[in-house]
């Protein structure tokens, strides 16, 4: 795996955290009120965010080709993103400008779009090509009829999409994915819990000794952590023990892949996590109050079919008892969302990425 920029500094405050017996911590406890979760207002709210952010829509190797597109809901809405002759990325409205059936599903690879209902037809730059018996529309302008377009960036390796106007990605994130990695997974379920419970329980360490006492904790510390803070967005890092072999080697020769798992948010709604051998890019679109789709692109660290292989080895091993510990959690918490036993949640100063993720959304919200 290429380096990241800061992997050394990482390492190094990890290794201080372990010799002190310390972690990093945010500024200050956080207070969420509980109807936060609940209420099918706050919700529209959140999603009237999700429509009006650059959010990211997909890792770019999601879209490998001329031609490659992929079909999936966002915010709600659904979208059409496709890479096209000129390799350039757009994104659509999902939706004919005849009577408004979907053009596609899923992903696949096309040269046009042929509408399934009576097939207008579009190129991969959205414009409308052809229309079967076109004398039965006079005064059809073709012109003015190409697919809706929706503003889409690449950026960090990933496609952003911001459904309401062009603004601008504001986050000075690190390089994060590079455009080598190639994708080989992508799975989608729905989950019965709040988006913003479920993302919760992957930036934050302070869990990991009494959820996972047999999956992670015996390869990980307790409550051992290295924040990161990129505007709306984070990074913590989760060390493994044995990255203490670092201590024996000199400060710029350490490298930290297959010892640290980094886990980025993209604020408001995709996490980032980059394991040894594989980095999936986890998209959360809320369904509604208690309800969450979560789709997973995965992708290996480096391209060529043995690294390729390894990720593939390490996805189906990593990863399946901690996770269901962490929805064994998540699920409770959302039954009890319900009982009226709290009005608050309070974060503290070990759920610094959480904290600093209430204070964004209330801020953009506010806004
Ligand atoms: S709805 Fe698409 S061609 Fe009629
Ligand atoms: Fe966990």
């Amino acid at each position: 795996m290429a380096m990241r920029s800061d992997d050394q500094s990482v390492a190094q405050r990890v290794l201080d955290h372990i010799a002190r017996g310390t972690t990093d911590a945010g500024a200050g406890v956080w207070r969420e009120p509980v109807a936060n979760y609940r209420s099918p207002e706050r919700l529209a709210a959140e999603l009237a965010l999700l429509r009006r952010l650059p959010v990211p829509f997909c890792p770019s190797a999601a879209l490998p080709q001329s031609g490659s597109y992929l079909a999936r809901e966002a915010a709600g809405v659904p979208l059409l993103v496709v890479r096209g002759a000129d390799g350039k990325v757009r994104a659509f409205r999902n939706a004919c400008r005849h009577r408004g059936t979907q053009l596609a599903s899923g992903a696949g690879c096309a040269k046009s779009f042929v509408c399934p209902y009576h097939a207008w037809t579009y190129n991969l730059d959205g414009g409308l090509r052809h229309v079967p018996h076109e004398e039965g529309f006079p005064g059809l302008d073709k012109a003015t009829h190409g697919l809706v377009p929706v503003h889409a960036e690449e950026k960090l390796g990933l496609v952003f999409v911001s459904q309401e106007k062009s603004s601008a990605i504001e986050e000075q994130l690190p390089g994060i994915i590079r455009p080598d990695q190639p994708m080989f997974d992508t799975a989608e379920r729905e989950l019965e819990v709040n988006w913003k419970v479920f993302l919760e329980g992957f930036i934050e360490g302070y869990h990991i000794r009494f959820t996972h006492p047999e999956s992670f904790y015996p390869y990980g510390f307790d409550n051992l952590n290295v924040l990161d803070f990129y505007g709306r967005s984070s990074r913590i890092t989760y060390p493994f023990r044995r990255i203490r072999k670092l201590e024996k080697v000199a400060p710029e020769e350490r490298k930290v892949e297959g010892l640290l798992t980094y886990v980025y948010h993209l604020f408001p709604n995709v996490l980032i996590t980059i394991l040894s051998r594989h980095t999936n890019v986890v998209v959360l679109e809320p369904l509604g109050p208690g309800r969450t789709r979560q789709i997973t692109y995965t992708l290996a660290n480096d391209p060529g079919a043995e690294a390729l292989a390894e990720a593939r080895r390490d996805k189906d091993f990593v990863g399946n008892t901690g996770a269901l510990e962490d929805l064994a959690v998540v699920s409770s918490i959302q039954k009890s969302i319900g009982s009226g036993a709290n009005e608050v949640f309070t974060f503290g100063e070990f759920e610094g990425c959480i904290v600093h993720f209430h204070r964004a959304m209330e801020a953009a919200l506010r806004a």
